[in-house]
């Protein structure tokens, strides 16, 4: 079991402006809750325990998030409405909070060497806070990925899925050492790669486990053009060391919903909405009134 999680949340978002003009895209509703609060639930349902955000400026609205607002849990106490309490209980899950800011926004790589000294000696999960994994953050993919990582005696386990070979140019792709069973070894990594250069159609899927020696690999990263320290570069040293970078595989259900660009946000938003116990079916009728009225866009 690994027990400590580090959830990035500094990036400026800009793919979504103006909504995340003041406010962190990782605060962004799908359906009900906030992104980050599904990051949170489903890291706590795989045993993590100790969370730390990475976080920057204009983001004080996710420490708000976590933390106990005892006037607003009287003001509905008082008022007797104890199934609003219940959306509350989020507040009191198994897991203490930590917080770090990344001052300047230099990429994700430099993001996760904020995490050095909260992880000490022990491995540790980065689950990027703008990704949610399956349906309602049902997912047990983290479990497994730390259990690759003890039995595989791994410096690093990613999360992956396919992507449909044509759009390879929007993700970092990863080029299996053999065959790609549901958990291989990975020879490299590809940020970006064309499609016919990609080495195959997996793409990296918002969570990794990290032994500590990822820390003197983003030591060594070079930024890029735009001045980023990139975590899969860091990677990708790891693999040119000959050291065990392991993939697992994400089945179907447990697919990442990637909030950073609108249209795959937009397409998140409906499908948990659509899901909802209370509202999805009332929702789907109002949708299909809709599709039925409105002519298709472009
Ligand atoms: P993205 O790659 O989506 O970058 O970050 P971004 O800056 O948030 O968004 P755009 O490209 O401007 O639209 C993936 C995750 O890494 C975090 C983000 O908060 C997000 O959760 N991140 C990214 C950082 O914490 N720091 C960074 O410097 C960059």
């Amino acid at each position: 079991m690994i027990e400590s999680a580090v959830v990035p949340v500094a990036g400026l978002g800009t793919r979504l402006l103006p909504a995340t003009k003041s406010q962190p895209k990782e605060m962004l509703p799908v359906a009900r809750k906030p992104i980050v609060q599904y990051v949170v639930e489903e890291l706590v349902s795989n045993g993590v325990r100790q969370i730390l955000f990475v976080t920057g400026r204009n983001k004080t609205s996710i420490e708000d998030h976590f933390d106990n607002d005892p006037e607003l849990f009287r003001a509905l106490a008082e008022a007797n409405k104890d199934d609003l309490i219940e959306e509350l209980d989020f507040e009191a899950m198994k897991a203490n909070f930590f917080y770090t800011r990344q001052r300047r926004q230099q990429g994700l790589g430099d993001a996760v060497l904020h995490a050095e000294s909260f992880a000490g000696e022990k491995p540790f999960v980065v689950a990027l806070g703008d990704s949610i994994l399956g349906l309602n953050a049902l997912s047990r993919a983290v479990a497994r990925m730390a259990d690759v990582f003890d039995s595989g005696r791994a410096s690093c386990v990613i999360a992956v899925e396919e992507v449909p070979p044509q759009e390879t140019r929007h993700y970092g792709i990863v080029q299996p050492a053999g065959t790609a069973a549901d958990v291989f070894r990975i020879a490299n990594l590809v940020e970006k790669p064309a499609p016919e250069s990609a080495p195959s159609n997996l793409a990296i899927a918002g969570r990794y486990i990290f032994s500590p020696v990822i820390f003197d690999m983003i030591r060594r990263v070079q930024p890029d053009r735009r001045g980023e320290i990139q975590l899969t570069d860091a990677i990708q040293f790891m693999c040119e060391e000959g050291r065990r970078v392991i993939a697992v595989k994400l089945p179907p259900a447990e697919k990442r919903y990637d909030i950073g660009n609108f249209p795959s946000y937009f397409e998140s938003f409906v499908e948990f909405a659509l899901a909802d116990p209370a509202y999805g079916e009332g929702f789907r009728r109002a949708l299909e009134r809709i599709l039925a009225k409105a002519p298709a866009a472009g």
